[in-house]
């Protein structure tokens, strides 16, 4: 089995590949037209038997925010597949180990991805960093509770040429405060323009009182029709919202919607605060609360150093990973002010744990003391879990608004 970084001329296929894996029909002459200028060969890597390519993987280079609003350069892991009559003989473990391999070599303190399954990944020391949730909401319950006050301003209802030119604007800026977020390339929002069909989506901003754009919804109403009676239901399709007054005036604004018996939102932050305006919360259905982004810590202490804490302690963490060894260890973790230090010690340790429980972490989405109950961390001193809470925990949890 050869395997080699592919030219931009093989994307086509290497995206043939991917896309025969996940089953999803051959990508489109527009996909192909938009995507391919902006291949980096050099991010790719494919497994060949004799002059086939069977099996692809790629990665993005992203700004992901960190709790306390700082960003890092990661990894961004995509087009992972192997073709069905080429799976189980190893070819993604060759694959994803040198791709890791290659992104610590670049620099890149840390890897992401979003996983088909959760069975895969975390053998490549990946840890789930961030959760998001589906819920549906029945515009009959979907009263707010006296007391919750006006957001004041106004939803309005946008062309798609203005969507264009705000949307990208607005998720620029909310993604530099969104813990867990990445940005959006022009590749990324030409795909959506690839894929619209003219005139089938609503798109509403939220403006506060003195004109700034806050937020945005892109939806759907789909119409249905039971008896005579509207049953119709809304789809969301991106709702990004900088402020929560942004986001109680746009849910208000699709509960609203006249005909509308339900209300179906997908990929939302577990946090999102409409359970507390609401007078009935226990009407929004839960009904997908699944893992999203998976992280590949590749430099312990750049990742430690780079995010910000909530509490200030110190503590000393053991790390044992099994693909790079050169990580496995003591890392002392002294926080001051919010900011870490952390650097190779012989201390005793306060906590042991694997890359991939660092990289649950290192969003601030799962706490240390849930993953020790799990046995996927072990606390050698007492206390040292209740400081790893308080210092990692984050006011919001880790959320991305983007697929890739
Ligand atoms: C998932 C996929 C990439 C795995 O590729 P592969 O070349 O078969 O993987 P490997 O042979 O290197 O398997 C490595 C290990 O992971 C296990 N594994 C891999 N994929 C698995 C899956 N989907 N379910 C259960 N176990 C899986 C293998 O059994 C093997 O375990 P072992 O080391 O204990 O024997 C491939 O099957 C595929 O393309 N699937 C469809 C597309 C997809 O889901 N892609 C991922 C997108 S995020």
């Amino acid at each position: 089995m050869d395997v080699r970084p592919i030219t931009r001329d093989e994307f086509p296929v290497a995206i043939g590949v991917f896309n025969r894996a996940m089953g999803f029909p051959p990508a489109s002459e527009s996909y192909l037209e938009t995507w391919t200028p902006a291949f980096h060969p050099e991010r790719s890597l494919c497994a060949f038997e004799g002059e086939q390519l069977v099996g692809n993987v790629y990665s993005y280079l992203f700004e992901l925010t960190l709790p306390g609003n700082t960003q890092l350069d990661v990894a961004g892991v995509t087009a992972v597949g192997v073709l069905p009559t080429h799976k189980r003989r190893g070819i993604i473990t060759e694959l994803k180990t040198r791709q890791l391999r290659d992104a610590k070599q670049r620099g890149e303190a840390a890897a992401i991805l979003i996983a088909s399954e959760s069975v895969i990944y975390g053998r490549f020391g990946y840890g789930v960093s961030s959760y998001v949730v589906d819920v549906e909401l029945e515009t009959r319950f979907g009263a707010y509770r006296s007391g919750v006050a006006d957001p004041g301003g106004r939803v309005v209802f946008v062309d798609e040429a203005a969507a264009d030119k705000i949307f990208p604007d607005v998720h620029d800026r909310w993604r530099k405060q969104q813990p867990g977020a990445i940005p959006r390339t022009d590749e990324w929002w030409q795909g959506v323009r690839n894929d619209r069909k003219p005139g089938a989506h609503a798109h509403v901003v939220y403006e506060s009182d003195d004109g700034e754009v806050e937020g945005y919804l892109r939806y759907e109403v789909r119409p249905k029709w039971d008896a005579g009676l509207a049953s119709h239901s809304v789809a969301e399709h991106d709702f990004v919202t900088m402020t929560p007054r942004a986001r109680q005036a746009l849910w208000r604004h699709v509960l609203d919607v006249d005909l509308v018996r339900a209300v179906h939102m997908g990929g939302q932050p577990v946090d999102d605060p409409i359970r507390w305006w609401l007078a009935n919360p226990r009407a929004m259905k839960v009904t997908r609360y699944g893992d999203f982004f998976w992280t590949r810590i590749l430099d312990v202490t750049r990742c430690i150093e780079a995010r910000r804490y909530s509490f200030d302690t110190e503590l000393v963490i053991e790390i044992d990973d099994a693909i790079f060894p050169e990580n496995s260890g003591r890392y002392a973790v002294a926080i001051d002010g919010g900011s870490a230090s952390c650097s190779r010690t012989d201390k005793a340790a306060d906590l042991s744990m694997p890359v991939a429980s660092l990289g649950s972490l290192f969003l601030g989405g799962v706490t240390a003391s849930n993953l020790a109950r799990g046995g996927q961390i072990r606390e050698l001193s007492d206390g040292a879990l209740a400081r790893c809470d308080a210092a990692f925990s984050s006011n919001v949890q880790p959320w991305s608004a983007t697929w890739f």
